[in-house]
């Protein structure tokens, strides 16, 4: 890189910013944007604007690796066609791609010029101030010892003025080791923010207009985090503790494990209204036999017990969760349970997908690789059971009275949108003016993705 010393002056600066993978990686993207402002970097739409672009990667499923490197072709002709004009691009690759595989694409791809993991984006300023002084590449992918939060500046929340909504992550990391997951790899070790930490920043979420938080983790439902007490505190704790901040309404956690889903916090669920009544659980497969292939660390019985008692406490609790067709050694038998267990549950809503071999996992070296026109039609069918259980879901909704928290403008003119409790759209018709409160409204129609309803005291507000 060249021009250097002019790269730093603290004028105005694009930053463009491209996000893929997990809602912690929408959160990261959020705090990078957060470490740079004082720079002199601010979000513009087009990459074409950006002095410098941000790729934030997911190494989760499929061709990561490849995805990137096409993109990151088109990223090359923008800083060619801008040095042409006399503007210096600088790109860096985030996210866990770049954890997984940074060393291969400053090879592959040598026009980038900063490639950090997800543990370092706190040294973001001082890498842009590298890489601008030595004009070569710097790659920052340790697991270092401080943590991140510690170091970075306070979140500016909420990150766009007018919302109502908002991510804290809490914890990061993997212990576990599932057998088909890179995460471990790529976030490193499990490790939980201090309660002080999360607390301050909730609160100015809160003072900032912020109704909702969506509190995240890999293994969220893991959190240990330090109290002020000295003691450590879970997320039950943690839950309760959040819940007294006044303005905040509704709370939601994300993603749990089924093995930390303990009792303390299966009670939060019937002691805080807060906490919303929807709960992602990623079970993976109905089968014992592939759960302990999986290493999962419990059985499906184990999982309905823990549905059950979630349900006990609290009745309008939906579920989500993530399924894998197609781990190493899946029989016809295997699906099966799989499909039962969706049957026994039911779920609101999921994901699935079929099994993708991710290099230096357990799974990826492991014999009775399930062949991928077997992977498909166990896919369509399992979609088409939880396609049914989700639109049963939201077909029950039509007719009941559901507080709606409001978020934003309709898509049609004269509507107003927001989310139902189990994170739903709704759309009604009514003032823009009721955006940032939470109403009832009672649900007249489904729509493919979204509920409409209008409100209920509809002549009140208007
Ligand atoms: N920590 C979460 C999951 C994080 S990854 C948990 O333990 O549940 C999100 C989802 O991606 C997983 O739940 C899993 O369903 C899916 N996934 C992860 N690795 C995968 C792979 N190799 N192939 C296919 N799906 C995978
Ligand atoms: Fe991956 Fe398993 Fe850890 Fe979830 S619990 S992040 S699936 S290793
Ligand atoms: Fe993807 Fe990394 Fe998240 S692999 S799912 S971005 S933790």
């Amino acid at each position: 890189m060249t021009g250097s010393t002019t790269a730093l002056s603290p004028s105005r600066r694009g930053l463009h910013v491209i996000t893929w993978g997990c809602q912690m990686n929408v959160y990261d993207s959020a705090r990078m944007s957060d470490v740079l402002r004082p720079l002199g970097y601010q979000s513009v739409d087009a990459p074409e604007a950006a002095d410098m672009i941000i790729l934030n990667t997911c190494h989760i499923r499929d061709k990561a690796a490849e995805k990137v490197f096409s993109e990151l072709g088109r990223l090359r002709k923008i800083k060619e066609a801008r040095k042409e004009e006399g503007a210096q691009t600088i790109i860096a690759v985030a996210g866990c791609v770049a954890q997984a595989e940074g060393q291969e694409i400053l090879t592959r791809a040598p026009y980038v010029d900063i490639v950090l993991g997800p543990q370092t984006y706190h040294r973001l300023p001082e890498m842009v101030a590298r890489a601008a002084r030595a004009g070569g590449a710097v790659i920052d992918t340790d697991f270092p010892a401080e943590q991140k939060f510690d170091f970075l500046p306070d979140a500016a929340a909420p990150q766009t003025p007018g919302n109502y909504t908002a991510f804290l992550t809490i914890q990061e990391g993997c212990d576990k080791f599932c057998s088909f997951c890179v995460v471990p790899y790529t976030r490193g070790a499990e490790s939980s923010r201090s309660v002080a930490s999360v607390l301050a920043e909730a609160r100015r979420m809160a003072e900032s207009g912020v109704k909702e938080i969506s509190l995240l983790g890999q293994n969220v439902n893991a959190y240990h985090g330090e109290g002020p007490d000295g003691t450590v505190w879970g997320l039950a704790q943690l839950a309760n503790a959040l819940a007294t901040i006044p303005g905040l309404s509704r709370l939601r956690y994300t993603t749990s494990h089924p093995r930390d889903m303990d009792d303390a916090l299966i009670n939060a669920h019937r002691d805080l209204p807060a906490l919303m009544p929807f709960l992602h659980l990623p079970v993976q497969s109905g089968s014992d036999r592939i759960l302990r292939a999986m290493n999962r660390g419990h059985t499906a019985d184990e999982y309905r017990d823990i549905v059950r008692r979630l349900r006990d406490v609290r009745p309008d609790l939906a579920l989500s969760s993530d399924f894998i067709v197609g781990h190493p050694g899946e029989t016809d038998e295997d699906f099966e349970a799989t499909m039962q267990l969706v049957r026994d549950v039911t779920f609101a809503q999921a994901y699935s997908f079929k099994y993708s071999p991710r290099p230096g996992t357990p799974a990826a070296g492991a014999p009775l690789q399930v062949p991928e026109d077997v992977k498909d039609a166990r896919l369509q069918a399992l979609q088409a059971l939880l396609r049914q259980q989700q639109d049963a879901f939201n077909a029950a909704l039509v007719g009941q009275t559901i507080p709606v928290l409001f978020t934003g403008e309709g898509r049609k003119p004269g509507q107003i949108a927001g989310r139902s409790p189990w994170l739903q759209p709704v759309h009604v018709s009514g003032p823009r003016h009721l955006i940032g409160q939470e109403l009832p409204v009672r649900i007249t129609e489904r729509l493919t993705n979204s509920l409409g309803g209008t409100l209920v005291e509809e002549t009140v507000y208007a």
